[in-house]
Parts: C-alpha cells; structure tokens; sequence
C-alpha cells in the first residue's frame, strides 16, 4: 500500500456514512442550496465555478465548516485552452505534434490552475468516424495509434507537476466508452459494435491516457451494446478496474447515472443510484441520486457499503494526490490580474505555433500560395469568419474572451498591409446572405490581384449536440464563392474554418487553393497569416479522411477489404475515394522519398525489424515532412485493415537537404487480437509502407516466421 492509499484510507475509517456519500457528489452550479451542502459536508466537488474568491470561499466552508476539512475538487472543461485558446482539438490533432499538444495542455493546466480549477473534463479521447457528430471536433479524429499517442501527451500536459510537484490539474479520459459510434451522427444515441472493435479501435486510447496516469474517467452518456456506459460493470469493473487495473476516480457524465431510467435501465431515481453504484461509477454528476438514495440503499443492502468505500477511497485518493489538503486556497490575485493583463506573451506564441501547424494545406493547383506580396500588391479579404473573433475560437471556449483573438483581418493590417494594399467585405453570413453582400465581394475581389476567401462553421455548429445530416458548406457561403468564381478572374483562396470535416469537391475543382484551418483559437490570425505568407510552411496532416459527400459516411482510411476487391465501387452516383485521404496535406515544398529499406526481412514473433527510409526536400523552401508508416497483415486469423498506422516521423529539411527516417515493427505493431480476441502475433506476411499519406508510399514486405 503506497502513502497516499494508506492516507485515504485512514481518513475513509474517520467517516460517518453521510459524510462518505457527499464526497461522492458533485453539482455543475452552485447557488444557495449547494452553498448549504457544502458546508454540510454533502458535496465532494463542484464544476462550473469560476473566480478565486468564489471558489476559495467554497473551499473554506468545505475545509473549516465540516468536520473533517475535506476539500473540494473544483472541475471544468478546460479542453483546448482556458483563456489562451488552442486549436480544437481535431485541429490540433492535424499537427501530429505530440510535444506541441503537450505543452497546450499544461498551459491551459496553468491558466486553470490559477484560477482554482484542479480538475479538467478532457481529453475526450473517442474515435469516430462520422462527421455528422458535433464533437468530432473535440476528437483526435479516425485513428487509434493517433488518437492514442495524443492522449498520452494531454494527460500529461495536464498532470505536469506544478511548483509544488503536484499534478497542475487532474486528468479525465473520457467518454468511457464507445460514444463515438452513435448511430447517425445523433449525440447521445445508441452505439453498437463488436466486441473486437471496442477492443481494437476504441479502448486503446483510454487505456493509453490511463497508462499516462490519468487520475480520473468519464463513464458516457450513451449506452454500448445494450447497457448504458454509465451503468456497465462490464466497462467500468470489469476492463477498467481490473482488467487495466485503474486505481484513479470514475465521474460520471452530466446526469448520465439518472438517465439510466430513461434508458430504460432503471426503474426510478433510487434504482438508477443502485446500478451506477454497481457499475463503478464513484461520482454522480449533477444528478444528486447519490446523495438522495446512497443512504437508504446501504441500509437496505449492508453489502453495499464495500462499492461506496472503494468509490470514496478514489476520490479521497485524487485530493491526495493534487495535494488538495496542503494547499486547498489559490492566490486572489489571480483573479485581478487575469481581469486586467494580456495573455502571457509566451501563451500567444504556443498558441500562434500550435495554430500554424494545424493548419492543413488542401490544394494549391495553380501556385498561388505563397501569397507574393511583390505580384500581389491588392489582397481582397472576404467572408464571414475573416474578421469573427468569436467563431474562430471554436466549441467549448467559454473562458476564451472574443477581445483577446486576432482574426485574419486584424492580420492582414498588421503583417501584409506594409507591404501591400488589404481590403475587406463579409460577403455573407455564416448562415444568412447579407443584403448586397454578394455584389459587394465581387466587386471588391474584381478590384484586386487575389481574393482569400474564409468561410466555413459557427462554433456553434460542432461541439455538444450540434450535429449535421449534410457536412457541406452552408450554401450563402458557397454561393458566394461561386459567385465570385463566376463573376471575375481574381484567383480565389478558399480558408476553410470548421469543426468537422466538410465535403467540399466542387471548391476542390475550382479555386485555386484551399487551406484546412479549423477553429484556430486565439492567434487564428497570425497563423494563417503566416501559413498564407510562406512564413511559415504548412506542415499540416489530416487525422481524418475528408469524404466527396455526406453518404459516404462512415469513410476512413482502415477500412476492411471485401471479398469483391476488384469490385471496388460503392457508389453509382459518387467517385469510390476520398476527397482527401487521412494523412494528407501539402507544403510550398516537395518531398521525395527513396530507398525503403528493412533491416531484415525474416523475423520471429518475439522479434522486431528495423524499416528505413530516405527523405529529400526537391523543392526550394525549407518545409517539415511527416512521414508516416503503415503495415498491413496478409493473411491472419482475423480479417486486418487494408493499412494500419503504425508509426510516423516528422523532418525539417532544407532545400536539397536529405536525412534517413527510421522505425521499429515489433510485438506490439505486428500483433493483433485473434479470434478469442487474445492477443497474438501470428506468422504470415506483412505489406509495410512508408509515405506521406495514406494513398502514397513504398512499399516492402516483411515476414514473420
Ligand atoms: C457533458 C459533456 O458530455 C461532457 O463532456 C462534459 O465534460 C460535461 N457535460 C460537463 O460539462
């Protein structure tokens, strides 16, 4: 038993059973009645607090009104920034930056730290494949060895140790498990789906983000195969607890322990406290059926006490941890000077880098980008996200404030109108024409050398329950761009700034470029503008596949082969491909890769092999590559993936500059769950790629014997 257990659990042997039960109760508001419970001692953590005046007077009535001064563990859903605003972050996930997710994760730690928030609801870690789901863009995107390494790196962003050495915030995986599968891109909706799939595509990343040590999981709202996540002993129990062998705290979703009964799972409110009890749900969020019903169910069913201790000892286990008992107060000034001061000027700069390396570049057919400021002495700034301080930022920005982002056009005064004269017109709304806003755009573009075009999704249109049946641009956007087409000759470059994938072939044919920007956050300006410039060069990849048209959804890029390969064709009314594979983005540079080589060619089931590879820059600018490696098995005792992602490497390099990458395939890359979903490295052959894309690389074979 290690200190800090054998803390909880002298302190758990002190309390009485009500006193048990408010640790495992937490409230998303905190008005009279919650002011009354916390000095009562019936409530473990708060979320949707802000200040710290307000939350140290919380504290103070939890630590010297109660009789065992527990402190309260102050939550929120700090997820890609708190004041300084990082990418979304399906955004960020494009920059396969693992270092840079990081560090955007303890920022925002510290930025909520200071504040008195110790507790932060992210990262979500679930995988999804259908961009008709708002919170695609609080995922990683398609793929599990992505969406898994960067778990790792938030949980530890956000748990890196503060000047006391304790975890700046605690981490929550979540949602445990399988909400990225709901049907029909609906929230909430019922997910259903293999066992070997929640095992192979969905659990990986919990289990990466718990491995980081993440001290705390969120169960999820909707139910998996026939048992609401909230209510699953299986989930919750059987995998987490023991199988993984989690020692941090389980929460549950909003509500998502009372809605069992709408699920149909639960009979009442008292039922419903019972099953997620039984699950292994330590904390009820916002619902109040543990302090409601906890009581009256352990007198009913003595057993029961042993799950409330074993919940109780977790949480008292993370307040251990986060050093909530040395230091439950956080500095007032804090308050006043936040008020008051500019974002640290080191945030901006993480946030400008984080930014522009999210930035995916699509197209760029006719060489239009780099913008030439010397050619291009007019620049047209259009459409309705080019001067949106607030769109910009994205979904779940709350504590973003619209006074402190730089929009593109604030940008373009700053950075190019030095050199070259920038004008500019919405042209549109997001969602509604503007009155002549469409003959206004055209004759401002006709006017100039080049018109950058910025249009795409509200924050509001991704994020919690904002989900689509069409991933198109809304059309008074896209009639605006057609207009603008049609109407002059002025190249046009499209920035599209969304928080899904959009289906966008038409300006795919037709402008001259188009630039993948997401919602950049707080530097969105200076990023693009430094992207659009060539003063940065896009290094951008997608982590999901961008789909030609809504019905082909669900499209990713580890998909199974069918028995008709030959007969490739899915569709009598759409191309079988992607509009733009996972993996993909260009640069103002060119790579060449050359010389695939493995080490050896043969190997054992215990054994690894050593693939490399040759990258050069052709071009003429100093860009970054990301090369990625993808393997497929053959033959095997289950079906495989026509590719699976299994390592990726990124290079600067300068013109002309060549540099070898190099990868290892051991156990872990070559092996798989087999029929009794045990896993297994099996003898056969293996395709292995190294490349820039999915679609695209060398290819070799390696065999394990
Ligand atoms: C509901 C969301 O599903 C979850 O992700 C979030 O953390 C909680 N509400 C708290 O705001």
């Amino acid at each position: 038993m290690d200190k800090v257990e054998q803390r909880a659990k002298d302190l758990l042997a002190k309390m009485t059973l009500a006193e048990k039960i408010g640790q495992t109760v937490q409230y998303g508001r905190c008005e009279e009645r919650e002011h009354k419970l916390v000095a009562e001692g019936k409530i473990g953590s708060l979320l949707n607090v802000h200040g710290p005046k307000k939350i140290n007077e919380l504290q103070r009535l939890a630590v010297e009104e109660t009789r065992l001064g527990i402190p309260l563990l102050i939550g929120d859903d700090v997820i890609h920034g708190f004041r300084t605003i990082f990418p979304i972050p399906l955004g960020e996930a494009a920059s396969w930056d693992l270092e840079g997710m990081e560090k955007n994760a303890r920022i925002a730690a510290e930025e909520a730290a200071a504040e008195g928030i110790r507790w932060t609801f992210a990262p979500m870690v679930d995988i999804t494949r259908d961009p008709r789901w708002g919170r695609i863009a609080e995922s990683t995107g398609e793929d599990v060895y992505l969406s898994s390494l960067a778990a790792a790196a938030k949980v530890r962003g956000f748990q890196s140790p503060n000047e006391d050495g304790y975890p700046t915030v605690a981490a929550c995986v979540k949602h445990f498990a399988g909400y990225g599968w709901i049907e029909g891109g609906r929230d909430y909706d019922t997910t259903d789906m293999s066992e070997r799939t929640l095992r192979e595509t969905v659990l990986p990343p919990f289990e990466h983000g718990i491995r980081a040590g993440a001290l705390s999981v969120m169960s999820a709202f909707s139910e998996l195969n026939g048992v609401p996540a909230s209510g699953s002993r299986y989930l919750l129990r059987d995998i987490l607890k023991r199988e993984w062998g989690f020692d941090g705290m389980v929460v549950s979703d909003w509500e998502s322990i009372e809605e069992l009964i709408y699920h149909g799972y639960a009979e009442d409110r008292k039922d419903s406290a019972l099953k997620g009890l039984n699950a292994g749900v330590d904390m009820d969020m916002q619902s109040g059926v543990y302090l409601d019903h906890l009581e009256a169910l352990i007198q009913d069913n003595p057993e029961l006490l042993e799950l409330l201790d074993d919940a109780v000892l977790r949480i008292l286990q993370v307040k251990i941890r986060l050093g909530l008992f040395e230091n439950p107060y956080v500095s007032e000034e804090a308050e006043d000077s936040l008020k008051g001061q500019a974002i640290p000027a080191s945030h901006l700069a993480q946030a400008r880098d984080s930014a522009r390396k999210s930035i995916v570049l699509l197209q760029n057919n006719s060489g239009i980008l780099p913008l030439d400021t010397g050619k291009h002495q007019k620049l047209a700034l259009i459409g309705p996200l080019a001067d949106d301080r607030h769109n910009s930022m994205g979904c779940w920005a709350w504590k973003g404030r619209d006074e402190d982002v730089v929009t593109v056009w604030d940008a373009f005064q700053s950075e190019i109108a030095p050199k070259a004269e920038v004008f500019f017109e919405p042209g549109s709304g997001i969602l509604e024409e503007l009155d002549d806003g469409v003959e206004r755009a055209v004759k401002l573009a006709g006017q100039c050398d080049v018109a950058v075009v910025v249009v795409g999704e509200s924050e509001a249109m991704t994020g919690e329950h904002y989900n689509v049946t069409s991933i198109t641009l809304p059309p008074c956007q896209e009639r605006l761009i057609q207009e603008l087409k049609r109407q002059t000759d002025t190249p046009i470059v499209v920035v599209l700034m969304n928080g899904r994938p959009l289906a966008t072939p038409w300006l795919h044919e037709h402008a001259d470029a188009v630039v993948e920007a997401w919602h950049l956050g707080t530097a969105t300006g200076l990023a693009l503008v430094d992207v659009l410039t060539g003063a940065y060069n896009p290094s951008g990849r997608l982590p999901i596949t961008i789909p030609r048209a809504t019905g082909q959804i669900p499209m990713y890029y580890n998909r199974k082969n069918t028995g008709r390969p030959h007969l490739y064709e899915d569709y009598i009314d759409c191309d079988d491909d992607p509009l733009y594979p996972f993996g993909y983005g260009l640069s103002y540079t060119t790579f060449e890769y050359t010389d695939l080589q493995l080490e050896r060619h043969q190997i054992g089931r215990d054994e690894s092999a050593q693939v490399s590879v040759s990258i050069t820059n052709t071009g003429s600018r100093v860009g970054e590559e990301t090369a990625q490696l993808y393997i497929r098995d053959l033959v095997a005792s289950s079906t495989r993936p026509v590719k699976e992602l299994k390592g990726f490497r990124k290079v600067w390099l300068l013109p002309g500059e060549s540099c070898t990458v190099h990868f290892t395939l051991g156990r872990e890359e070559l092996g798989l769950l087999d029929e009794r979903l045990e896993f297994t490295v099996e003898p056969g052959k293996f395709h292995v790629w190294v490349g820039p894309h999915s679609e695209e690389g060398l290819q070799a074979e390696l065999a394990v014997v």
